[in-house]
């Protein structure tokens, strides 16, 4: 158990007004936790939102030492705040940190620490259609230093986003370019980690496919260039001739809590559900056949996302005529309705904030 002490704001911020966006305005306080070698993490505390006082030789901000998070908290139907399978948000951190040499963190301290800073803002969680309160955990290598060697100082944060969707389309469907070129990760990399290098590695395909009015890209495996990965922001599913595919978990794609979610609902359901190796050449062989039903991606930031548009090199398949598909919209009602205490809850994936 953590001794969180709070420090409360004096000058509350105004509440937004009209649409929220995703990820550009932040509460009143956050969440701080610090690391140093030989004594372990301490001095959790709650604090108001401001900007960090750190070192220009913090050593995160020259070689990358650094990890984030990324969960949700939303207002019931009842007027509770829940948030969605926290624990594995914290399973996950301790993954990526061992990856990247950062001290791992209890599970328990992690969802703590997320459920007191959510609690001190709670009146923050938006509650129109499709809002939620974005909340972002991350750690950081303070140790002013430059050499190149494990920082001995850490710092734990998190801070809170009222947000709506991610992608500017919403439920619409977005259209998403898989690159031939750049490569995000490769196996032993770092793929199957939080860490912002890479999100760093994605920027440049990302604006290729930016210009050419794609809202995402879709990677392909670092070694073949042949099989599908995953997204920039969300996990990727294809539902084949009645039959619901996603590339397994190979060590370079993330192991995304939603798609562990869908994948779950889907057997669930009895709907078959595969996760292997998909090729690119398959699926472009099952558009045109016409066993290409449906196409989604998901994440904690996109929720559901259908995808209407893939192009890959000259090929431009078209999924859906525009529509999301009858399956992405299943889920999507389904995830959410859980999320929001609509729905029974027979996993235990919904966590109050109390
Ligand atoms: N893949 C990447 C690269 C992501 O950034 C995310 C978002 O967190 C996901 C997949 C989806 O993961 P989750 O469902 O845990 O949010
Ligand atoms: C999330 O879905 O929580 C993510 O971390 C995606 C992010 C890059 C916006």
């Amino acid at each position: 158990m953590l001794d969180i002490k709070v420090t409360r704001t004096t000058s509350p911020k105004a509440k937004p007004e009209g649409p929220l966006g995703f990820g550009r305005i932040f509460t009143d306080h956050m969440f701080i936790m610090d690391y140093t070698k030989g004594k372990g993490w301490h001095d959790p505390r709650i604090v108001p939102y401001e900007d960090l006082k750190l070192s220009p030789a913090a050593m995160a901000l020259h070689y990358g030492q650094a990890m984030f998070e990324g969960l949700k908290a939303y207002k019931g139907d009842d007027g509770k705040s829940y948030l969605f399978r926290p624990d594995m948000n914290g399973k996950r951190t301790n993954t990526t940190n061992k990856r990247l040499c950062i001290p791992e963190l209890p599970v328990e301290d992690f969802v703590q620490a997320v459920k007191a800073v959510v609690k001190e803002d709670e009146d923050w969680i938006p509650t129109e259609p499709g809002t939620s309160l974005y909340v972002r955990p991350f750690i950081i290598a303070t140790e002013a230093y430059l050499g190149v060697e494990v920082s001995e100082t850490f710092m734990f944060i998190i801070i809170l986003s009222p947000s709506g969707a991610y992608y500017e389309e919403g439920l619409a469907p977005v259209g998403i370019w898989i690159e031939d070129d750049y490569v995000r990760a490769v196996r032993g990399g770092m793929g199957f980690a939080k860490t912002g290098g890479n999100y760093a590695a994605s920027l440049a395909a990302q604006v290729k496919a930016h210009d050419d009015g794609y809202s995402q890209v879709l990677w392909l495996d670092g070694v073949e260039r042949k099989y599908i990965e995953e997204v920039g922001a969300m996990n990727i599913f294809f539902k084949i001739d009645g039959k619901v595919v996603t590339p397994m978990l190979s060590g370079s794609i993330l192991p995304g809590i939603t798609r562990d979610s869908v994948l779950t609902l889907c057997r669930e359901w009895g709907i078959p559900a595969e996760e292997r190796r998909i090729s690119v050449d398959e699926l472009i062989e099952a558009q045109k056949s016409g066993k290409l039903e449906e196409v989604f991606g998901t994440g904690t930031a996109a929720v559901i996302s259908p995808v209407g548009k893939l192009r890959y090199k000259d090929e431009v398949m078209t999924i859906g005529g525009g529509e999301i598909g009858h399956l992405s919209q299943k889920i999507y009602d389904t995830v959410t309705g859980i999320q929001l205490g609509r729905l029974e809850d027979k996993y235990g994936w919904r966590v109050e904030v109390k």
